[in-house]
């Protein structure tokens, strides 16, 4: 019963969508198993782009049953919103399953995750503004109003309103304007409608699954390092993208996992604050951008970009335990005369790098590795040299088909 797990490595942004649509045709199922609607996830299918954030991004495939696990918090209006854009397009979500034991966003959480961001100034964190931390923090103080709720409609709406009625009482302390209790007890009770017939357990929905061999594929939002344990904290979200994560967030054991993929760029992004010892603040991150077209799916802040770091890749191998890497947007660095990739920080800390001549060639329409030039080939040796895991493909373009497969 083989399941798959796949992982940013970095801040995000990695590239996860793409390879996960790629390794949808070998599996039945696609789960997402933490963060939100703070996930920008794209796949793009000849000229047709999509963008998804909570919908499993196995969902363009017929095959594919999506599955919500429980460790993601659901934004109601978001999710149906996804659902009706698909549906236009002839995408089929009638197959989509939430766990019943998913926490569910608020507006409050949307007004609380702003008001503690002005209320740090200059140390913002730089969050997505979607209400993530404080959904997740509500979760913690056991306070949170989960999916299965739904289910009986009147104990839900009243949940609703005395929960906005707290919420009311910290947003107005904090200086925000109190959220109108009726109204949204209206709009939570027709969404919460509208979710009933999505709602099931999950878990023991996904252990029939595993007893019938069915291949599962646990898609994992966010990355490594803004891992609420094991990321730059404070710099970080408030769930747990890591590879044990995938195992509490959809109620799957460990010893199911035998195949984790981490993802990495050929270089590096990240969006928000916090640190990054590999930053470019020059020309050549602004090259980077541009050319790797560096904004957010989500939210369209420019991503800040800088040198592949193995100093944190091998880092994340430990977390994780990654069976195999991803290596995306290998054609991103196709112009550049030279590519750096840093091995080591010095002793104080400054990152040491390896100078790589670059190839200067069109790698867009490469799809075998014989087709790749020695210079790239090169970069992907020293990666698998230096972090002790293979890589087993290549990301040569956005484009579903544009990777070559390494090994
Ligand atoms: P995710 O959050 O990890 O799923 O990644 P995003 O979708 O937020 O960002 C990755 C971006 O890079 C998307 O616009 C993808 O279409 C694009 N992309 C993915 N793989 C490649 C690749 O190998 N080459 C290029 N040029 N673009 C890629
Ligand atoms: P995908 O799944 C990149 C970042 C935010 C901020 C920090 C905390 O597309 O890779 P949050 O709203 O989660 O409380 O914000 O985490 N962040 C992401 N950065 N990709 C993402 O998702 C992200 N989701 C959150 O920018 O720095
Ligand atoms: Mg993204």
């Amino acid at each position: 019963m083989p399941v798959t797990v796949v992982v940013g490595a970095q801040w995000g942004d990695e590239g996860k969508a793409k390879v996960i649509d790629l390794l949808a045709a070998e599996h039945t199922h696609v789960i997402r198993y933490q963060g939100g609607h703070n996930a920008g996830h794209t796949v793009v299918v000849g000229t047709e782009r999509y963008a998804l954030q909570l919908i499993p991004s196995g969902v363009l495939y017929p095959h594919i049953i999506p599955v919500i696990g429980n460790g993601v918090v659901v934004d109601l209006p978001t999710l149906f919103k996804e659902i009706d854009t698909l549906q236009s397009r002839d995408i089929d979500c009638s197959k989509l399953k939430v766990s019943s034991q998913c926490h569910l966003i608020f507006p409050w959480h949307q007004s609380l995750d702003a008001l503690y961001e002005q209320g740090r100034g200059d140390d913002r964190i730089g969050t997505t503004l979607k209400g993530i931390g404080p959904a997740y923090a509500d979760k913690a103080r056991r306070i949170g109003i989960r999916a299965g709720e739904v289910l009986d409609p009147a104990a839900f709406a009243n949940s609703v309103k005395v929960q906005t009625v707290a919420h009311n009482s910290e947003i107005t302390a904090l200086g925000g304007e109190a959220l109108d209790v009726d109204a949204i007890v209206a709009q939570f009770s027709e969404l919460g409608a509208r979710l009933a017939p999505y709602v099931c357990d999950t878990v023991e929905m996904l252990h029939e699954s595993l007893d019938r061999d069915d291949a599962l594929l646990l898609e994992g939002a966010q990355a490594t390092f803004l891992d609420l344990d094991h990321g730059t904290y404070p710099f970080v979200t408030s769930s747990n993208p890591t590879a044990g994560g995938a195992c509490v967030g959809t109620g799957i054991g460990p010893r199911y996992l035998d195949r984790i993929v981490g993802i990495t760029k050929a270089y590096c992004t990240r969006v928000g604050s916090g640190p990054f010892p590999t930053e470019l603040l020059d020309e050549l991150g602004d090259k980077l951008v541009e050319i790797g077209r560096e904004f957010g799916t989500v939210t369209g802040r420019r991503r800040r970009c800088g040198w592949l770091d193995l100093v944190m890749l091998r880092k994340a191998v430990r977390i994780n335990s990654f069976t195999e890497l991803a290596l995306t947007k290998l054609d991103v660095l196709d112009t550049f005369d030279e590519v750096k990739v840093c091995t080591e920080y010095d002793a104080d800390g400054q990152p040491v790098y390896a100078v790589l001549p670059g190839w200067l060639t069109d790698i867009s329409a490469v799809s075998t590795l014989e087709g790749l030039p020695d210079k790239a080939k090169a970069l992907v040796d020293l990666v698998e040299k230096e972090v002790g895991v293979p890589i087993r493909i290549v990301g040569t373009g956005a484009e579903r088909h544009s990777y070559v497969v390494w090994q």
